[in-house]
């Protein structure tokens, strides 16, 4: 029976390795992986059919090429043949998972249809298993999530530059993760066994902050007991994440635009130079150009700086990352509280409308309360605080008038109620403005000229400026 049944499998274009008793099978299942198994209920030996089924559905004999590599995901499908069919065994091998059974005498047409449907099913799970790594693979790089096309493309480009010492510049509002970017850049890239030093700039004296980075001489200045290395020693090899560049001193400014030259740094009281082979990863919520325009930041260490910018946008420009980072932060704070909490799909729909200035970081205090304070496992729209409404809801209920509206002009009036509350809020300044309103300046300005808002610029001149 086993050698014609592997005749006519072969015929029919499948690779069949036979074997003798369920413990030489079970050999086999070892050391090569199978796609189907086709056994007999009652076979010599201590494996009957039952046994090696169950076997093979726990796990025990799934295959690794690769000594310690992750087995396969999926156990191989298993056929049954019998002659003692009963309603029992046939129940109770479908319970243990087999694919199917046969009872003797069968066609061999039968079982090579069985098998076809048993490698069909295999390959569709395959492909649900790839999907899901794939999905998995794009919504989430470290510990950064997200789905959006902008979050993808922010992804890609981390996958391209980790691994070069190219300083870059991270740059977003405050809240849309650059610390969490910086990070990411380094535990994917090569550098990832050496340290990760962050600094905040903006949180250190202006005094202190030379010999933080570069280190001190023993004696140097009033207080100096004794050597000490600095930042970009400590993070030699590694990453040095300089957090609010935007707040750097110009006599620091100079000095880091010398290490990040030379490649050495010189601590305070030193004569000598050392070495050091840090990355620079910098960062800043201000818009360094404007600064340099200004004057307030050099602009060849913004250049040296920006070499590769990553850009991070608001969230407000990525809303798809809402569910998927709103989920991801009720679990973790639910898991805190050792809770077991989900969120309502109205809830979910106000988050999901909201604008979020405070960004990733604002939606995750939100929640961290709502789950902190709510007393039932689900979160309701209600336990999430009440932020206006800044988008109308695609489902409200519109009540038309008979005798019509005037759309363009509801419109228009709409735009017009933002764009001066933006302005207002943002004293008059129109790249902050046009930010909080999640447009770029041209479209503000272009929506001020159409609005007929633009002679706002001729100061108290408004009359005469139509
Ligand atoms: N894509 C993301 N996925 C998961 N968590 C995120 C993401 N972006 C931000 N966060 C979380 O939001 C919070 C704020 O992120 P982070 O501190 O990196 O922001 P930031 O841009 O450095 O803000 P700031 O300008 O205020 O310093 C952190 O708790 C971070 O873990
Ligand atoms: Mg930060």
């Amino acid at each position: 029976m086993r050698e014609f049944l592997a005749i006519c499998l072969r015929r029919a274009g499948h690779e069949v390795i036979a074997a003798r008793s369920g413990g030489e099978a079970l050999e086999r299942l070892r050391t090569q992986s199978f796609d189907v198994v086709i056994t007999d209920l009652k076979m010599p030996g201590d494996l009957d059919g039952l046994g090696l089924l169950k076997a093979i559905k726990s796990g025990a004999v799934t295959y690794s090429a690769v000594a310690g590599a992750a087995p396969l995901p999926i156990d191989p499908e298993v056929i049954l043949v019998t002659a003692y069919a009963t309603a029992d065994t046939a129940l109770a091998a479908m319970k243990q998972g087999a694919y199917d059974y046969l009872t003797k005498p069968f066609q061999v047409d039968e079982i090579i249809a069985v098998i076809s449907r048993a490698l069909e099913k295999r390959a569709l799970l395959e492909e649900n298993l790839a999907l899901r790594d794939q999905v998995a693979g794009r919504a989430r790089l470290a510990n950064l999530l997200g789905k959006s096309r902008a979050m993808q493309k922010l992804f890609e480009l981390i996958g391209k530059i980790h691994s070069t010492r190219t300083s870059v510049l991270i740059t977003g509002e405050s809240g849309t993760g650059k610390e969490l970017v910086a990070r990411a850049l380094h535990t994917e890239g090569s550098r990832s066994k050496h340290l990760f030093v962050a600094v905040n700039c903006g949180a250190i004296p202006e005094a202190l902050m030379e010999s933080e980075l570069f280190g001190h001489k023993r004696g140097s200045f009033t207080g100096a007991v004794a050597d000490k290395s600095g930042l970009f020693q400590e993070a030699d090899g590694g990453t040095l994440f300089l957090d609010e560049i935007g707040e750097l001193s110009p006599n620091l400014q100079v000095k880091l635009l010398r290490a990040l030259q030379e490649r050495k740094v010189k601590a305070v009281g030193a004569t000598d130079e050392i070495e050091v082979d840090v990355r620079v990863i910098a960062a800043t919520n201000r818009d360094l150009e404007a600064e340099v325009a200004r004057g307030a930041f050099r602009a060849d260490l913004y250049y040296r700086l920006n070499v590769i910018e990553v850009r991070i946008p608001p969230l407000r420009h990525r809303r798809e990352d809402v569910p998927l980072l709103a989920e991801h932060f009720v679990r973790r704070f639910a898991g805190e509280h050792a809770r077991s909490v989900s969120m309502t799909a109205e809830a979910m729909r106000k988050l999901e409308s909201y604008d979020f200035p405070g960004n990733v970081r604002e939606l995750e205090n939100m929640i961290e309360r709502a789950v902190a304070l709510g007393s039932s496992n689900v979160i309701e729209a209600g336990d999430l605080p009440d932020v206006r409404a800044m988008r109308l809801p695609v489902d409200a209920v519109i009540e038309l008038p008979a005798e019509g509206v005037d759309l363009d002009r509801m419109i228009s009036d709409y735009e017009r109620a933002w764009v001066m509350r933006a302005l207002e809020q943002t004293g008059g300044i129109r790249t902050r403005a046009a930010s909080l309103l999640g447009i770029s300046f041209r479209s503000l300005r272009y929506r001020l000229e159409k609005l007929g808002l633009d002679k706002g610029e001729d100061k108290g001149n408004d009359e005469d400026a139509g």
